[in-house]
């Protein structure tokens, strides 16, 4: 079920049997040679769609834009102070919170959104913990990465192994093929596998990492380990969620 496909009429009648919402977020920033810079953004998406058809639950619209900075050195890349981030986060929650949504579950595919993410939940729950008034909300906030979830996980590594690495990784890559294989790109990659390393500035990740990869090898990226991934996203996002929705 789709927030933005759905009436008025028929949020009102889903709140009556569910106070729960999938939020998909990510990123809009460069994913190497070969990986889409929607990436981040589109895994989310996809695997919240494949929850909400599978377990009959709301997806709200993807929030596509999350807090990259460190990738605005190569074009195309578009980022929100996190700042700007903890601040939409927050109306996005209470305008849920308002409705008596009560548990919104923030499906990541970006690590860099998980420290300003945090501290939005936590700007959120400050309102109410700060309040005097009767009308605090109920609502509670889980974040979850679907790329940390345990089944895939397991089956990046059996399939990529130490090629994984941890920016434009091929199983990010498989995913996005997966969902839009008129997307596919064969891209020859040189080195083979990109360097790690911490970074700090978008001036010193491009320096730090030419080509945007980290430590990862996405030509390995196919659409079939992209199908894999995503039905293995869909058993473990949908068991995470249900046991979310039991918190009072
Ligand atoms: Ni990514």
């Amino acid at each position: 079920m789709l927030l933005h496909l759905c009436t008025w009429q028929e949020i009102e009648r889903y709140l009556e049997r569910s106070k729960g919402v999938i939020v998909p977020i990510g990123s809009t920033e460069q994913h190497g040679p070969n990986g889409l810079i929607g990436t981040d953004a589109i895994c989310p998406e996809v695997i919240a769609r494949g929850v909400g058809e599978k377990i009959d639950t709301l997806v709200a619209p993807t929030l596509s834009i999350g807090m990259a900075q460190h990738h605005l050195g190569f074009p195309g890349s578009v980022s929100f102070r996190p700042s700007t981030l903890i601040a939409v986060v927050r109306d996005v929650v209470q305008s849920l919170a308002r409705h008596g949504f009560e548990h919104c579950y923030f499906l990541n595919g970006h690590g860099g959104n998980i420290a300003t993410l945090s501290a939005a939940f936590s700007e959120v729950y400050a309102e109410n913990s700060f309040s005097g008034s009767k009308n605090r909300s109920r609502i509670r906030c889980k974040l979850s990465q679907w790329y940390m979830a345990p089944g895939v996980k397991r089956l990046s590594a059996e399939l990529f192994g130490s090629s994984e690495g941890s920016h434009a990784t091929p199983s990010e890559v498989s995913l996005t093929y997966f969902a839009y294989p008129d997307a596919v790109k064969s891209v020859t990659m040189s080195p083979k596998l990109a360097p790690t390393g911490a970074f700090y500035d978008a001036d010193h990740y491009r320096s730090r990492f030419p080509d945007g990869r980290i430590g990862s090898d996405p030509s390995l990226a196919s659409i079939d380990a992209g199908r894999q991934l995503y039905e293995a996203a869909i058993e473990d996002v949908a068991r995470d969620y249900k046991e979310f929705l039991k918190v009072s």
